[in-house]
């Protein structure tokens, strides 16, 4: 099996064959992880990790095109609804994003763009920047100035009915204010919740002795997915609004204009949204905005950018799931170092024997992290990892935070390689790896709790 976590072999370099094997791995993992993230609203992997799969997945499609699956994660976005809401097709398709993850990206994109449009570099294209939030889209449906319906994105073409909740967030308008408003207007953006609304959430639950929200995001898509309305309501969620779907008339020419105009009508808008003219003021806004993170009382995960002119939108178009005409440029994930204290084994559901470091409690991105995966025992080798060690670790507003290193320097003298054990510390049944599972697993079977 392609061992995920460890640096796999460059594109240029995979055989044919090897291309067919990852593609296979990689929709499976991907596709795996959507349900744990979109459906159960309980990502297993870091956003990081998630993104690097799926930044694999495309490099390898492009080098072998006619290997593309027809289950690709690249021609897909989100998860099929669950059973649990009726379904509403979308008009237009909810689309995702592709990402930039770092200045160049940022400035290959614009230049992409400037190609496309048959442009010299010398011509400015104006791009609106705001941030990434992290939370979950929500597409609401005004006819005649009422709110008829609500949608999640669903895998993009479908999404799930959750009117009666979103009538229930302050900052959905169930009739839209001002005047202007063409007959038919969807209005697209994140339902979130603020990180302080999180917390007291996450302490009232553990006084009712309910299930704890691991981030933000998933609580604001577990509290707005209810079917008891009235959960949701007494859940404070609140939604920023940054794009349309179907409009019987659009109401401006430009990006900044129609989402001025959402301001006018009602809606919130994100207090960091500006129109820039070139692409290094682009730049600067994101580093401006990437300073803020921290004390800004929502998650975001990085700044989107999408070229202004609404003409030169309709000319860009798409590609797969994404728009040509805007981007997300994501943050680098938050580090920080700290001491390991102990190395404990977890056994799961499957048997599998997971690795966890037990941290000297640190702060990372406001969060306090106190255990990290190691993945298996791979990793462990890969990494080198000792009881007394001082590593870097990182998160990315994720759930399972990872160590990326060891700073050697900060070695003690007497430290001593850590020896994965061969027996389960559930029951004492030998644990083995079979074949090329990168897992070690307890072969206990039914006597292993
Ligand atoms: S624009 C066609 N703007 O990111 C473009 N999306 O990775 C539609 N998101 O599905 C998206 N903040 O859930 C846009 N300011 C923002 C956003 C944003 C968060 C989410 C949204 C989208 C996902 C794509």
């Amino acid at each position: 099996m392609v061992d995920l976590f460890d640096t796999p072999k460059a594109v240029v370099d995979l055989t044919e064959k090897e291309a067919v094997h990852e593609l296979a791995v990689l929709a499976f993992h991907i596709n795996a992880n959507d349900i744990y993230y979109y459906e159960k609203d309980a990502p297993t992997i870091s956003d990081a990790a998630y993104d690097a799969l799926r930044l694999r997945n495309n490099e390898i499609e492009q080098r072998f095109p006619h290997l593309i699956r027809s289950d690709s994660p690249s021609k897909r976005v989100g998860a099929k609804p669950s059973g649990k809401f009726g379904k509403i097709k979308h008009s237009v398709p909810m689309l995702s994003l592709d990402n930039a993850f770092n200045d160049d990206d940022v400035r290959e994109f614009v230049k992409r763009i400037q190609r496309f449009l048959g442009l010299d570099a010398a011509d400015n294209v104006a791009l609106t920047a705001e941030p990434k939030i992290d939370g979950l889209s929500l597409c609401l449906r005004y006819e005649k100035g009422e709110l008829i319906s609500a949608a999640t994105r669903g895998d993009g073409t479908t999404g799930e009915n959750v009117t009666a909740n979103a009538r229930t967030i302050c900052d959905v308008p169930e009739k839209l204010g001002g005047s202007g408003w063409p007959d038919v207007f969807e209005v697209r953006g994140e339902v979130y919740m603020s990180k302080s609304d999180f917390a007291k959430l996450n302490e009232s639950q553990v006084v009712l002795g309910k299930k704890i929200f691991a981030n933000p995001r998933n609580a604001a898509a577990g509290s707005l997915r209810q079917l008891d309305v009235t959960i949701t309501a007494a859940r404070p969620l609140r939604f920023f609004a940054y794009a349309w779907g179907e409009v019987s008339k659009l109401p401006a020419e430009s990006q900044w204009d129609v989402i001025k105009k959402l301001e006018n009508w009602g809606f919130s808008i994100n207090p960091l949204f500006k129109r820039l003219e070139t692409v290094e003021d682009v730049i600067n806004h994101y580093h401006v905005i990437e300073e803020q993170r921290a004390s800004l009382d929502y998650d975001i995960d990085g700044v989107v950018y999408k070229v202004d002119r609404l003409d030169y939108q309709q000319r860009l178009g798409f590609i797969a799931r994404a728009p040509r005409w805007a981007i997300a440029h994501k943050f680098p994930a938050e580090q920080a170092t700290t001491m390991v204290q102990d190395i404990e084994i977890q056994v799961g559901r499957t048997g599998a024997l997971t690795p966890v470091a037990r941290l000297l409690p640190v702060t990372v991105g406001g969060v306090v992290v106190s255990n990290a995966t190691l993945h298996n025992r791979d990793e462990i080798a890969r990494l080198d990892v000792r009881i007394g060690d001082t590593v870097t670790i990182q998160r990315a507003g994720d759930v399972i935070p990872q160590v990326v290193n060891v700073i050697l320097e900060k070695r003690p003298d007497n430290s001593a390689s850590y020896i994965f054990p061969d027996r389960c510390p559930k029951c004492g049944s030998s644990a083995i790896a079979e074949g090329d599972d990168v897992a070690v697993r307890c072969t206990g079977d039914l006597i292993c709790p």
